[in-house]
């Protein structure tokens, strides 16, 4: 988010749309503004993740959408109850999207504990910028601490596939995000032929390492001193 997007989105009166699944907890400083604005606090309306694996995780499948509008919401409320904000009565075409009432018991315990994990995230991070080193891997930038909440912690490297499967053989699982991106997923065949370098470049070099609020300093350690060996 900054000044150019909220220009562009302005002239040709566009809504931004965050995606927050893998930035919940992250603070940003908004070019224009004062003070720090949490993600999901951007733009027009943000989607948030649950999923177990995410920052804030339920036990099960769960999401939530955050805007500042009021009559945003409202339809956003009726659309994931079958388009109906009155009973039997069916305003929009909605799916069955609600939350269930037990994730969304498990998720208000857990929230309280979300910026205490996601500084321990962090801590992780600073490790792997201290201890990994190796000339054929880009480590992300760790500049604005706040600003990332680490739900991965993704290299960059041209020996992706070799790496992985080195780490493979040493018990230390990898991910890649996303092997395939979304102009070339045969769901978009119409942006398929799109020439977009970067993204193409990215999908192929990039791995996540492990990052948890549970890893510690000596698996960190371990971990780079196996990549070290590469
Ligand atoms: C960046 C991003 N956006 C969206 C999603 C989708 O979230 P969900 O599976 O809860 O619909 C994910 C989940 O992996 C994600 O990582």
């Amino acid at each position: 988010w900054n000044e150019e997007l909220k220009y562009l989105a302005e002239k040709y009166r566009l809504r931004v749309i965050e995606d927050n699944a893998q930035a919940i907890g992250a603070v940003s400083r908004v070019e224009g503004f004062n003070g720090t604005y949490k993600t999901g606090a951007l733009g027009d309306a943000a989607a948030i993740s649950f999923y177990p694996a995410k920052n804030l995780g339920a036990l099960g499948d769960a999401g939530a959408i955050t805007t500042n509008d009021t009559e945003l919401a409202d339809v956003i409320r009726a659309l994931a109850n079958y388009g109906s904000i009155e009973k039997y009565i069916n305003v929009y075409q909605g799916v069955n999207s609600r939350m269930d009432e037990l994730q969304a018991a498990f998720l208000s315990v857990k929230l309280k504990y979300l910026d205490k994990e996601n500084r321990a995230r962090r801590q992780v991070a600073i490790w792997y910028d201290k201890y990994l080193n190796h000339q054929d891997i880009i480590k992300p930038s760790i500049e604005s601490p706040e600003g990332h909440v680490w739900h991965q912690y993704v290299i960059r490297t041209v020996r992706r596939e070799e790496l992985r499967s080195y780490l493979e053989k040493q018990g230390i699982p990898t991910m890649i995000h996303y092997p395939i991106p979304p102009h070339k997923q045969f769901c978009y065949h119409q942006y398929n032929d799109l020439d977009l370098p970067v993204s193409v470049l990215l999908s192929r070099e990039v791995l996540s390492l492990p990052v948890s609020p549970v890893i510690t300093e000596s698996d960190v350690i371990e971990i780079s001193s196996c990549i070290a060996d590469f």
